[in-house]
């Protein structure tokens, strides 16, 4: 797609390649959020009840919603607004349930202005990795990247050029190339980064903090912060799965490819917390540390190991291009919307909506260091409270109108169609999970959230 293709590209043309769309919507899925976020929740979130909570949050409650978001969008065609309008049409409803398309555009925007920051950082650590300054602790490195305003912009600025440049190009071609290499590739350099936790981390107390819960410490924020990870690594709750749903060709089964995206996305978080965990361990680090853990346990273990000044900024490239196909289906929903309704052409809103994203981004670059005592929501800084707004607030909420709609008001007809070469007794497990697990449950963690 170019920047001249009208709303009759989205209904006809289609990923064609067998793996595109598993290989686009894991390139969506898998992202900071893994690599940068799991980790670091997990971390400040205790470690091994945290993990099993997300992991539950993944098959029960992330599975079925990203079934009903594909479907939504393929039987569409359009993007996430139009796709939820349609299918209420379609089932005799109101169109406001476009509302909760609408809601998915400005979660995009909201995430991409954060998620540009960080993704920044990883782009700078490419270079910090291949030269690292000698006698400079990666804790110290860690602070001087991100004291400084100036630097934090200039990446967080490339990054947004980069998605700019990227989506006003158009998602089908480029993406599949960029995703059928480099996924792989981030495969093997996180299976490397594990076996040198093995080597040279205290694995055994990495594996025990991962999987052994220790559920004194959970409370309801552990909940809900599980959850809301699991819909932010999943990508799911804002339109960029059903966006990408739309492009999804109609003889690819939604069950298997929603089974291997998802698992996936686990398998890859799974490891980086396997890769970090004994390493921080191991060097006396903080697990608990937050936002930082992953370029400070890294680089420490960059330094030490043989060919860490080959092996460090490869490993960040790839990081940085996980982000980049990530970040993109942030941008795709909207940027699909305006040229659909042919509002303006695909680069006018991909500049437009980027520049918009990048705006936002500089609280998120002050809250490193001007802004670091400036709070917005409760006692969270610029960039905590995006993430705290995006993760545990509109993606889940978005997730769960998503499943209210395909279980109480999509004709289950509708869905059936799109589902048709789905086992029956599996399209009878999903439609009792999309109508009361899914809901009860996301609601059930918030009610418990505000109760106690
Ligand atoms: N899932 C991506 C990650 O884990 C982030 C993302 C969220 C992308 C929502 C798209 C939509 O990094």
């Amino acid at each position: 797609m170019n920047g001249n293709t009208s709303s009759k590209v989205n209904e006809t043309v289609s990923w064609v390649g067998k793996w595109t769309f598993v290989l686009a919507a894991a390139g969506s899925a898998v992202g900071l959020g893994n690599i940068w976020g799991f980790p670091y929740k997990a971390g400040t979130e205790g470690g091994g009840a945290f993990v099993l909570i997300y992991l539950i949050c993944i098959l029960v409650v992330g599975l079925p919603i990203m079934m009903a978001e594909i479907m939504i969008g393929r039987r569409a065609r359009k993007s996430p607004v139009n796709a939820m309008k349609t299918a209420a049409l379609d089932s005799g409803q109101t169109s406001k349930w476009q509302a909760v398309g609408w809601g998915g555009l400005i979660s995009g925007i909201l995430i991409l202005s954060f998620y540009s920051v960080i993704a920044g950082i990883c782009l700078n650590y490419i270079l910090i990795a291949a030269f690292p300054t000698p006698d400079v602790s990666s804790l110290e490195q860690f602070n001087i990247v991100t004291s400084s305003p100036s630097r934090l912009m200039l990446w967080h600025s490339i990054f947004i050029a980069l998605n700019i440049m990227i989506i006003s190009a158009g998602v089908i071609g480029g993406i599949e190339r960029m995703v059928r290499l480099l996924m792989p590739m981030l495969f093997i350099l996180m299976m490397v980064m594990v076996i040198n936790a093995m080597i040279n981390g205290d694995f055994v107390r990495g594996l025990n903090f991962l999987f052994a819960p220790d559920f004194s410490e959970v409370d309801a924020t552990t909940f809900l912060r599980a959850m809301g990870q699991a819909f932010f690594s999943l990508s799911l709750g804002m339109g960029s799965i059903m966006c990408y749903g739309s492009y999804m060709p109609q003889d690819e089964n939604i069950f298997k490819t929603s089974l291997t995206v998802a698992g996936l996305d686990t398998l890859i978080a799974i490891l980086a917390g396997l890769a970090i965990f004994p390493i921080i361990f191991a060097y006396g680090l903080e697990p608990g540390a937050g936002p930082g853990l992953v370029f400070v346990s890294l680089l420490s273990a960059f330094v030490d190991m043989p060919f860490g000044n080959i092996v460090g900024p490869a490993f960040f490239a790839l990081l940085s291009i996980a982000a980049l196909s990530s970040a993109i289906s942030l941008l795709e929903p909207s940027v699909a919307y305006f040229e659909e309704e042919k509002i303006v052409s695909r680069f006018s809103a991909a500049l437009t909506l980027g520049l918009f994203a990048w705006v936002i981004g500089i609280g998120s670059v002050l809250s490193f260091n001007d802004w670091s005592d400036v709070s917005i929501i409760g006692d969270l800084n610029f960039l905590d409270s995006m993430d705290y707004l995006a993760n545990q607030f509109l993606m889940p909420i978005g997730g769960m109108m998503v499943a209210i709609f395909a279980g109480w008001f999509l004709k289950p007809d509708l869905a059936l169609d799109e589902f048709s070469d789905i086992h029956f007794t599996i399209f009878k497990i999903w439609r009792f999970f999309i109508k009361f697990i899914s809901p009860v449950l996301v609601t059930a963690v918030f009610v418990y959230q505000l109760v106690s």
